[in-house]
């Protein structure tokens, strides 16, 4: 069932678990992702990114797959289509055309004003058409889609504004988490995340989840973080498996084979993170 993520996060939120967003790269990633929340029972957020729905072929292309899969698999578990960091107000609303139930406006490398006044219009555009819209207040740091990008933590009367003044449903503070792999440990501000949560109760996204400690994510939990992106760890799930069986199946070429054997690796990994987060049989 496709839907927003209005439900599924403010659950969340009250309840104190999560919900995973996963990247989705390709046919076979989205179905194996809805096949393992599926039998989990746990509602899931497929997020896209722009570099994604490029080489997946547009907005539509990456609609209809979602739409299809979950229709064809006979998926009955809460779905949300959602943009990973649309770039611009114009991308969001491709999204949004398209049939994405959620967007993300990522206007975090701008000044505070301008990151609020293109939130805002995302937020007139989607929130008529029962979209739900994500922000970014700070900047994650690391790397995505090719992008290198500088760590800056979220101030806490910064992210009050961006959320009192735009109306989002969530909010993505950054409080040292990177996008792909870390270099050392984690250094995430709890603090300031629970100061974030008690002023706004609203479901705060951890943007960067890969490569973060179990603890930590618990903890996170606790500080009001409802939302987890995964992207890194199931790629490097994957990988490691494909490579594997490349390496000792030489004689095998048939792209299917090669794909799906990452399936289970991936699928191991999606299920640690489900239980971790607490989401397993709240669909
Ligand atoms: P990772 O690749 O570090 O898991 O981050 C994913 C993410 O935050 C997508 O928005």
């Amino acid at each position: 069932m496709l839907v927003n993520a209005k439900k599924m996060l403010e659950d969340a939120h009250r309840e104190k678990y999560a919900i995973a967003h996963f990247n989705i790269n390709n046919l076979e990633w989205t179905r194996f992702i809805l096949e393992e929340c599926q039998k989990l029972n746990s509602p899931v957020i497929l997020g896209v990114s722009e570099g994604a729905i490029r080489y997946m072929g547009g907005y539509h292309v990456v609609v209809s797959l979602v739409k299809s899969l979950i229709n064809d698999l006979s998926i009955t578990i809460p779905v949300a289509l959602h943009l990973d960091h649309g770039s611009s107000v114009e991308s969001c609303k491709k999204a949004v055309d398209a049939g994405f139930t959620s967007v993300m406006i990522d206007a975090s490398r701008y000044s505070v004003d301008e990151n609020i006044r293109m939130t805002k219009e995302v937020v007139e555009y989607a929130h008529p058409k029962g979209i739900t819209v994500e922000a970014e207040i700070g900047h994650v740091g690391g790397e995505e889609d090719g992008v290198a990008d500088e760590l800056a933590y979220a101030k806490v009367e910064d992210a009050i504004r961006l959320a009192k003044e735009t109306g989002i449903d969530f909010l993505a503070p950054a409080l040292g988490s990177v996008h792909g792999i870390y270099k050392g440990e984690p250094k995430l501000d709890f603090r300031r995340m629970k100061q974030i949560d008690d002023a706004l109760q609203m479901p705060l996204v951890l943007h960067g989840g890969s490569g973060i400690g179990d603890d930590l994510i618990r903890e996170a939990i606790r500080c009001g973080i409802s939302k987890l992106n995964i992207n890194t760890e199931l790629q490097l799930a994957w990988n490691q498996a494909v490579r594997e069986f490349i390496e000792s199946n030489e004689n095998v070429y048939d792209p299917r084979k090669v794909i799906k054997a990452g399936e289970m690796a991936m699928k191991q990994a999606i299920d640690h993170k489900l239980q971790l987060l607490g989401s397993v049989n709240k669909a």
